[in-house]
C-alpha cells in the first residue's frame, strides 16, 4: 500500500518535533571541525556515474553537490585526528584521494595524510562522471575530464579547508534508531544463501536489510551542534542511491545529497550534515519491489528477468504512481526525518575513551593474490580482479550496460570501447580457478593496457574514538558482508582490551577510497547475482578484508604498536595518461537579433499558487564554461517592499536549470529554469533568474551574463483547501474539485 506513509510522515514530524528535547551528554573532549564545500561537476554533455548507461548525460542541474568534511581531533596532540568526507558522489576514488592529499601535504604538511582521510561516497548515481582512475569505469563517459576530475579535488580540499579552519572543542554524542520503509534488498535471492541462523539473528534490525541509523553528533562546547555525520545500519544508514533512474539526465545527490541539505536547511547557519552510505551493497531505495514493467508481473525471483531479459525488470520507488523525483524525494525526507528525530531522541552515548585519544591507520595492499589465514586454520588466496556475467545483467534500479561486450547487435556503438577492447584479454588458466564458481565476463585485474582497467591494490583503513570505530570500506559491502565485517572487528577490539563488547560502536563507510565494486559474503558469491559477480577478487574478498582489519587493530588502541604500519605498494594514477574523447565545448553565440540572457518564453500573466509549474526559457550559454561552484546557474527572487531578494537557488529540489543546444554549428541555446511552487510559498511577488557565461567564437573569452523573467505573482495560499479535497477524494469519497483546485492537481495524482 502506499497512501497511508504520507500522513504517518507527517505526524512524526510533528511529534519529532513537539519532543525537541535533547538530553546533553559529555564524554572526552575533543578537537571538532566541519565544513562544506560545492563539488558540482560540469552538468552537462558529459556521461553521468553510476548506471554505466552510454546514453544517460547530463542535461541540466536539480540540486548542486557537496563535499562536507568531518574532523576529530585529540585535544591534547591535535596530529592524531581524522577527517571523515562524504562527497555527493558515486563512490570514493584513487585518482581524486591522491589529488586532495597531494594538495593538502602543500597547506598542511604531515597533519592530514594516507592515514587519516578518508573519503566516502554517498553513492549518488546522479552526478557526472569521467573523474575516476580506473579504465572500466570510464568506458561509457568516454574517457577522463579534468574538469569534472578538478572540481572534486578542490571542492574536497576546500571543504576539509573549511573544516580545519572551524577547529574549536567540543563533544562527539552518538544515538541510533529505525528507519522503516527506506530500503529493500535488491538481490534477496541471494541473501537468503546466508546462513538461516546468522540471519535470524539480525531479524530485529530490517532481516534482508539493515534499518538501523547510527548518528554521530559534533556539539561545541556550549552545546551548539555544528553537524552530524548519519550512517546507516548497525551504524551508519545503507540504501543505494538510486531513486533516480538511468534515464534522469539531471545533476544531483539523490536521496542522500537532498537529505543532507533538508537537515541543514532544517538547522540553518553554518550547520552541516552528512549523510553517509553504509554497506549499500544489496539495498535499494525502490522500496516498492520490482515488477517487469511490459507485462505488469513479478519479475522471476532468481535473476530478476522477464521473459529472460533484464530490461524489463525495474524496482518501483515509493510514488512510483507520481514521479521517480518524488520517490527520491520521500526516501531524502525520511533520513532527513529520522536523522533529526535520532538527534533529539533521549538516550544517547557520550563519546569517551582513554583520555580522548583518536586514531587511525591505513594500507595499501596488493589483492592480486593476498594469503590469509581464515579463523579455522585453513589457507585462503584473493585473486585478481574479475568481472563475471552477471555484471553485464545489471540490477533492478538499472539494467545493464555492459551486455555490448557480448556482442548483442543492438547494443550502442561506443567509440571508447572500439579504442579499448583490442586489449581484453583471455583469462589465464589460474585465473579461471581462482574465481570460481564465478564465469569471468571481463578479466579486469590481468588488463593493464593502456592503463589499469579496475584495481587490484586496495585501501585497507580505520578509525577510532572513543568507543566508536569507523570501518572505511572501499567497496559496496552487502547487507550481510557489512554485518560479519563488523562483527569481526567488534570482537577483536574487545579481545584486544581497546574497547568492551558491550560499549562499542562499529559503523562501516563505503563505498570509499578507490571503487573496488562490490564485497559479498561467499555464499551470496556462490548465487552470482550482480553484486556476487562484482566481487572483484573472488569468493575470498570480504574474509580477506575482515583478515586486514582485524590484523591491525592494536593500532587503535592507547599505545599502537611501536613498529609502523609499512603503507604497502602505491596504486597506480592514471589521470595523466587517461584517454578522453570528450569534445570540450567551441563557442557559443545567441540567436540573430538576441543577446545571451534574453527571454524567449516568459511566464504568464496569471496568478500562480503552491504546486504550479512556473518556467521561463532564456538565451543560454553552455554551463560548463563556467561551474559557479559556490554559486547559481539559476534563481527565484521576491520582492520585498520595492527591493528584490533571492529566496531560491541551485540548492532548492524544486527549482530545475536545464540547457539544450539548439544549433550546433554557431553554437547557439537554450535555457529553460523551472520551478515547482512548494506548500507554504508566500504570497507575492517573484521572478527568474538565469546567470550563464558564454564563449567567444573570436577570442575564446568568457563573459559573464544574467538573464531576467518577467515578473508573476503567487496568490493567496488555497493549498489547505484543496489538500483537504485531494484527501478526500482519495481515501473517502469520489467528490468533485472546486476549479481553483483542478490546476494543482497534476502535482498530487497518484
Ligand atoms: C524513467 O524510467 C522509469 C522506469 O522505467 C519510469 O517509471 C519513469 O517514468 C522514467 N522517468 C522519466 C523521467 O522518463
Ligand atoms: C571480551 O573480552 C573478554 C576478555 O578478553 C572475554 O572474557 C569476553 O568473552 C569477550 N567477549 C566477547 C563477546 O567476545
Ligand atoms: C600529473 O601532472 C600534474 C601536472 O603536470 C602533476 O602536478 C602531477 O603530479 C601529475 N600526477 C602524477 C600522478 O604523475
Amino acid at each position: 500500500m502506499l497512501y497511508p506513509r504520507y500522513p504517518i510522515t507527517i505526524l512524526t514530524s510533528i511529534l519529532y518535533i513537539l519532543c525537541a528535547a535533547r538530553a546533553q551528554p559529555r564524554g572526552d573532549k575533543y578537537l571538532l571541525g566541519v565544513g562544506k564545500a560545492d563539488v558540482t561537476g560540469p552538468v552537462v554533455e558529459i556521461g553521468m556515474m553510476g548506471y554505466a548507461s552510454l546514453d544517460q548525460k547530463g542535461t541540466g542541474l536539480r540540486q548542486r553537490l557537496f563535499s562536507r568534511a568531518f574532523i576529530v581531533g585529540d585535544i591534547n596532540q591535535p596530529n592524531n585526528n581524522f577527517v571523515y568526507v562524504i562527497a555527493d558522489l558515486q563512490s570514493g576514488d584513487t585518482a581524486i584521494r591522491n589529488g586532495v592529499l597531494e594538495k593538502l601535504r602543500a597547506l598542511y604538511g604531515d597533519l592530514y595524510t594516507q592515514s587519516n582521510v578518508a573519503i566516502v561516497g554517498t553513492h549518488s548515481h546522479s552526478g557526472p562522471g569521467a573523474w575516476l582512475n580506473y579504465l572500466l569505469p570510464q568506458i561509457t563517459t568516454l574517457g577522463f575530464d579534468s574538469q569534472s576530475y578538478t572540481a572534486i579535488v578542490e571542492g574536497i580540499v576546500r571543504s576539509i579547508e573549511r573544516a580545519h579552519g572551524s577547529l574549536t572543542p567540543g563533544y562527539l554524542s552518538l544515538g541510533k534508531g529505525l528507519i522503516q520503509d527506506a530500503n529493500v534488498n535488491r538481490s534477496p535471492y541471494a541473501y537468503e544463501a546466508n546462513p538461516e541462523s546468522e540471519r535470524a539473528s539480525y531479524e530485529g534490525i530490517g532481516g534482508q536489510v539493515d534499518k538501523e541509523m547510527t548518528v554521530l553528533s559534533f556539539e561545541d562546547e556550549s552545546g551548539k551542534p555544528m553537524g552530524l555525520v548519519v550512517i546507516l545500519l548497525l551504524n551508519w544508514f545503507p540504501v543505494h542511491g538510486t531513486s533516480l533512474y538511468n534515464n534522469n539526465t539531471l545533476i544531483s545527490g539523490d536521496n542522500k545529497g537532498l537529505a543532507a541539505l533538508m537537515l541543514e536547511k532544517d538547522f540553518g547557519g553554518s550547520f552541516v550534515a552528512g549523510f553517509s552510505q553504509a554497506n549499500v551493497g544489496d539495498t535499494s531505495p525502490n522500496t516498492e519491489g520490482p515488477i517487469c514493467q511490459d507485462t505488469g508481473l513479478p519479475c522471476r525471483y532468481e535473476d530478476s528477468t522477464c521473459g529472460g531479459k533484464t530490461q524489463q525488470c525495474i524496482g518501483r520507488g515509493p510514488a512510483f504512481r507520481i514521479s521517480d523525483t518524488e520517490s527520491c524525494r520521500i526516501i531524502g525526507e525520511k533520513q532527513y526525518l529520522g536523522a533529526k528525530a535520532i538527534y533529539h531522541s533521549p538516550g544517547q552515548a557520550s563519546v569517551a575513551g582513554d583520555g580522548g585519544v583518536v586514531r587511525s591507520f591505513h594500507t595499501f595492499v596488493d589483492f592480486s593474490d593476498y594469503t590469509f589465514q581464515l579463523s579455522d586454520g585453513t589457507t585462503k588466496k584473493t585473486c585478481k580482479a574479475a568481472l563475471g556475467f552477471s555484471f553485464a545483467a545489471g540490477t533492478t534500479d538499472g539494467p545493464g550496460a555492459f551486455d555490448f561486450t557480448q556482442n548483442d547487435p543492438d547494443a550502442p556503438s561506443n567509440p571508447f570501447w572500439l579504442l579499448v577492447r583490442n586489449f581484453l584479454r583471455a583469462p589465464s588458466k589460474d585465473q579461471v580457478e581462482c574465481h570460481k564458481p564465478k564465469p569471468i565476463l571481463l578479466d579486469v585485474g590481468e588488463m593493464d593496457k593502456p592503463y589499469p582497467w579496475t584495481p587490484n591494490i586496495v585501501d585497507i583503513q580505520m578509525f577510532r574514538v572513543g568507543q566508536l570505530a569507523i570501518i572505511i570500506s572501499p567497496g559496496e559491502a552487502t547487507t550481510m558482508s557489512g554485518r560479519r565485517w563488523k562483527k569481526a572487528v567488534g570482537k577483536e577490539l574487545n579481545n584486544t582490551g581497546i574497547v568492551s563488547s558491550g560499549d562499542s560502536w562499529i559503523v562501516l563507510g563505503g563505498p570509499a577510497n578507490s571503487y573496488t565494486h562490490y564485497i559479498a559474503t561467499p555464499e551470496e558469491y556462490a548465487i552470482q547475482r550482480y553484486e556476487g559477480a562484482s566481487t572483484l577478487y573472488g569468493q575470498f574478498t570480504l574474509d580477506a578484508y575482515i583478515s586486514l582489519y582485524k590484523k591491525y587493530i592494536p593500532y587503535l588502541g592507547a599505545t599502537p604498536p611501536s613498529t609502523p604500519i609499512p603503507p604497502g605498494p602505491s596504486p597506480p594514477i592514471n589521470t595523466n595518461t587517461s584517454i578522453s574523447l570528450i569534445r570540450g565545448v567551441v563557442h557559443d553565440s545567441p540567436r540573430l537579433g538576441k543577446r545571451f540572457g534574453d527571454v524567449l518564453t516568459d511566464v504568464t500573466s496569471a496568478p500562480y499558487s503552491s504546486g504550479n509549474l512556473v518556467k521561463a526559457v532564456f538565451v543560454g550559454a553552455n554551463p560548463r564554461n563556467n561551474l559557479r561552484l559556490g554559486g547559481t546557474y539559476a534563481a527565484v527572487e521576491r520582492n520585498n517592499g520595492g527591493t528584490w531578494s533571492r529566496v531560491r537557488d541551485d540548492t532548492d529540489w524544486n527549482l530545475v536549470y536545464q540547457w539544450k543546444r539548439t544549433e550546433w554549428l554557431s553554437g547557439q541555446s537554450e535555457v529553460t529554469i523551472s520551478w515547482t511552487i512548494e506548500q507554504g510559498t508566500p504570497a507575492g511577488k517573484y521572478r527568474i533568474k538565469y546567470y550563464g557565461d558564454s564563449k567567444s567564437p573570436f577570442t575564446g573569452k568568457i563573459t559573464a551574463f544574467e538573464g531576467t523573467s518577467g515578473t508573476f505573482r503567487i496568490g493567496s495560499t488555497r493549498t489547505t483547501i484543496c489538500l483537504s479535497y485531494f484527501i478526500i477524494r482519495r481515501y473517502l469519497y469520489s467528490i468533485s474539485l472546486p476549479t481553483e483546485c483542478v490546476l494543482m492537481e497534476p502535482y498530487y495524482q497518484g
